[in-house]
């Protein structure tokens, strides 16, 4: 088993190139499923969680070609030969989910496991299933698989109201209606970039689809698909994660290539403590490259998760880890899931104070975490361990490193790139 051993206390320095979206290049391989035409795919990162994806989406019979030197992604759904998703694939990555909708919409039906919960909740796909109902299927569960099945004549068009602003729900209720017969409207629609940029994808392949980036899309069924050429938008949750580790290192790093517009409430807060967030340089019309530096202390900002364009889940870890060293407290509340504070007892083994009342943890600054080895559970808590290291005085060990590896791409070589001591060992 694979672990990072972080040497901590050295204020960070130089520049990060933020790599393309994960949980944008996720559904976006899906979509292949969509066309019998190429969908080329480029900025797309090289992560397991991506190499499961293609591994999945080969099984349904999609040629896929990645290229990591390109990071280009060719996909060619010529005909879906398997429309079943296995378990022990799904099992390994909750976002296979989002082959459900396109498996219906291109074959008629679908047989894809239920993904079961994961360290950060029991992460229910009714929302899924309820949307594809509205939309015509059949739809049961049976040994532990969604069974779906469209109606003859394929989906048809209606309006779904999403109880809540599931991420991937909206994207699998999207990608099944630009193939359904009609008009389909969905009502509080997740408005996160990610959705975002698979919507203006489809849109390239042939979709008609209004209301991009509010909470409510307006999808017009067409028969078919045309392949398309796409470019993954930057991930603002890796841009996240290297704005704190220059913050909780006291260091000065520049992040390149970052939709800024995508974390308005993550910069607000971090701005907020004290740290100084300036946009360097323009790449194009919405990427730009992003100085963190700090000037002073730290100081203590509350904060609460929500769906965008709120303060992001997926950074809520990250930024819990910089209150750890903060001048006075904070107070951090997750409203997304109801169990992602599993870095909490780990931080607090190095020396962090923190306190948990159900949704929210307590943190009182402490002068200085101490290094300790340490257990990972899921992908941000993970990282939010690397980025204690990098500030506690002498070494930390993070265990169970995968988790990492599924999210950030090349982690330890990006952060020794400015000036972080830090090594994978076997
Ligand atoms: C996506 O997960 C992301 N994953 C998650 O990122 C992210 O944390 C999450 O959205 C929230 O932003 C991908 O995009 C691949 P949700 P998703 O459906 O779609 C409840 C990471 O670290 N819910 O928006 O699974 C659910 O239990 C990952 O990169 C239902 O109850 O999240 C949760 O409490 C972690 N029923 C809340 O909604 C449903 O049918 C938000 O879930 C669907 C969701």
């Amino acid at each position: 088993m694979e672990k990072i051993v972080v040497s901590g206390g050295r204020p960070l320095s130089g520049s990060v190139k933020i790599s393309g979206s994960k949980n944008a290049s996720l559904p976006l391989m899906a979509a292949s499923i969509l066309s019998d035409a190429p969908l080329v795919l480029h900025n797309v990162p090289k992560l397991s969680d991506i190499t499961l994806m293609a591994e999945l989406l080969t099984h349904h019979g999609v040629q896929v070609s990645y290229d990591p030197a390109t990071q280009v992604c060719a996909l060619k759904a010529n005909s879906i030969t398997n429309i079943t998703a296995q378990y022990d694939i799904v099992s390994k990555m909750r976002a296979s989910i989002v082959v459900l909708g396109p498996l219906l919409a291109r074959c008629g039906k679908a047989t894809v496991s239920l993904p079961g919960g994961c360290a950060i909740g029991t992460r229910p796909v009714n929302m899924h299933i309820d949307g594809l109902r509205a939309l015509g299927a059949d739809v049961f569960i049976e040994n532990g698989y969604i069974h779906a099945k469209a109606p003859k004549g394929g989906l048809v068009g209606t309006t779904i109201v999403l109880p809540f602003a599931t991420v991937t729900g909206t994207e699998n209720i999207l990608m099944a209606a630009v193939l359904a017969r009609g008009q389909t409207t969905i009502k509080n629609a997740a408005k996160e970039p990610e959705v975002c940029d698979l919507a203006a994808c489809l849109v390239k392949m042939g979709a008609q689809i209004d209301g991009i980036g509010t909470d409510t899309l307006v999808i017009s069924g067409c028969t078919r698909l045309a392949g398309a050429s796409h470019s993954v938008i930057p991930d603002r949750i890796e841009a996240a994660t290297y704005a704190v580790a220059g913050a909780i290192t006291h260091g000065d790093i520049t992040l390149k290539n970052v939709i800024f517009d995508d974390l308005l409430a993550f910069w607000d807060s971090l701005t907020r403590t004290g740290v100084v967030v300036e946009k360097t340089h323009t790449r194009s019309d919405s990427v730009v490259d992003v100085r963190v530096h700090v000037p002073g202390d730290i100081k203590g900002v509350d904060i609460m998760t929500e769906p965008y364009p709120g303060f992001p889940t997926d950074a809520q870890a990250q930024f819990m880890a910089l209150m750890t060293i903060c001048d006075d407290a904070a107070m951090i509340t997750e409203t997304v899931f109801e169990n992602r504070f599993m870095h909490v007892s780990e931080l607090c083994r190095m020396c962090a104070n923190i306190t948990v009342h159900k949704a929210s943890a307590l943190v009182r600054g402490v002068g200085q975490l101490v290094g300790a080895t340490v257990m990972a559970t899921d992908l941000r808590a993970s990282v939010s361990l690397v980025l204690a290291g990098l500030a506690a005085k002498g070494d930390t060990t993070i265990q169970r490193v995968y988790h990492i590896d599924r999210g950030y791409e090349r982690i330890e070589q990006k952060l020794q790139e400015c000036g972080a001591l830090i090594e994978r060992e076997k």
